[in-house]
């Protein structure tokens, strides 16, 4: 894989194909990153939806079938105070569909959420020595952070706006991850709240290029070759590329969220706040034409996934993902029941045949 140009930044990452496999929790764990890795991409593991001790052993999965650099990812939102008001207005929203699948709600009990970053999983990072650790909705507080950069991980989080991405860099963040509207799974939003003025890749990119210092990674709706070249042409230093290797069989995607990727409908997604509470990007499905795809009665992230949780497995248990996140970005034309080596190596022959 010589022929390809790196840019300085992936050189130093250690990386043979300007390529990161983006974290994607709830649809991947280590056997995705390693075999990424195999392929000379940088892999992810994302933690918000793994238990410490799970993550301590994919990480070691992964340093034991793989070499190269290795990124762990966190979700750096502050909790939310509970809301009984709210939480209760949005389980009545629910209750026709609790009716319909004899679910009884006093007896749904409140959700696990995401895990935030915290002290816990900074430890974690302080005994896994991961390469990069990356952050989604903003970054973690500045005792932390700097716990983080003492272990001489690259820290990078995600931008949505140009503003974010300003400030990202104001606290030294080794790279920004330019994530467009296109991109499946949550907004990394943490300024700006209105998904609606969320910004294309194609027009993020190089706006966030012109106003950092740092590398800009590129993120949403890259699925194949010309979107490397496109996004790298952009300015970008790599790619970062998740909906593409959900259909991979490393990838933990469900039987349902596999069957919506390969079906007409996994051409139509939206961003909806139903299952979490924030903005992300997803296949169209009944509760969100139902009830949003946003609505106002969701309650603040994570907490919005605890009452939806039954109806989800109710659903799933009858084939149904009617109740299920089934986060895609806008271009799943790059799934494929493929390796997720051949898919890392078809990314980068398109650009360069010689490679
Ligand atoms: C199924 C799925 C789960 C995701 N989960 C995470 C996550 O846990 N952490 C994170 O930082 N980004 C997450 N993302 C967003 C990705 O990091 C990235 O921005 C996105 O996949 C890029 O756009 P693409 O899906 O069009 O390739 C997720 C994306 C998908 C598709």
């Amino acid at each position: 894989m010589s022929a390809i140009p790196l840019s300085s930044y992936a050189r130093r990452l250690g990386l043979a194909v300007p390529i990161i496999q983006a974290p994607m929790a709830g649809s991947q764990a280590g056997a995705l990153a390693a075999a990424v890795m195999g392929a000379g991409a940088l892999g992810s593991l994302p933690a918000a939806l793994l238990a410490p001790a799970a993550l301590r052993e994919e990480t070691l999965a992964v340093r034991a079938a793989a070499r190269g650099p290795l990124n762990l990812n966190f979700f750096a939102h502050r909790p939310p105070a509970p809301d009984p008001a709210r939480e209760a207005a949005w389980r009545a929203a629910l209750r026709p569909y609790y009716e319909e699948f004899g679910l009884d709600v006093a007896a749904i009990p409140e959700g696990p959420g995401r895990r935030p970053f915290d002290d816990e999983a900074c430890g974690l990072v302080e005994a896994l020595r991961p390469e990069v650790v990356s952050f989604h909705f903003g970054l973690p507080d500045r005792a932390l952070l700097e716990r983080v950069r003492r272990t001489g991980a690259q820290v990078w989080s995600t931008a949505t706006t140009v503003a974010e991405a300003r400030a990202l860099a104001a606290q030294g963040v080794d790279a920004v991850i330019a994530q467009g509207a296109e991109a499946g799974g949550h907004r990394g939003m943490f300024l700006d709240e209105d998904p609606a003025t969320q910004v294309g890749t194609m027009a993020l990119v190089p706006q966030v290029v012109a106003a950092v210092d740092v590398p800009v990674i590129a993120a949403g709706g890259i699925a194949d070759a010309r979107g490397v070249a496109a996004a790298l042409a952009l300015g970008a230093a790599a790619v970062q590329v998740g909906t593409a290797f959900l259909l991979c069989p490393e990838a933990t995607t469900s039987a349902v969220h596999r069957a919506a990727l390969k079906s007409d409908a996994g051409q139509v997604t939206a961003l909806t706040n139903l299952f979490s509470g924030r903005p992300a990007r997803g296949i169209v499905n009944r509760v969100m034409r139902e009830l949003g795809p946003m609505s106002a009665l969701a309650p603040a992230f994570p907490l919005a996934s605890g009452a939806i949780a039954p109806l989800r497995a109710a659903a799933e248990k009858q084939g149904r993902g009617d109740f299920s996140p089934l986060w895609a970005g806008q271009n799943v034309s790059g799934c494929r029941e493929a390796p997720a080596a051949q898919i890392v190596a078809e990314l980068v022959r398109g650009v360069w045949p010689q490679a």
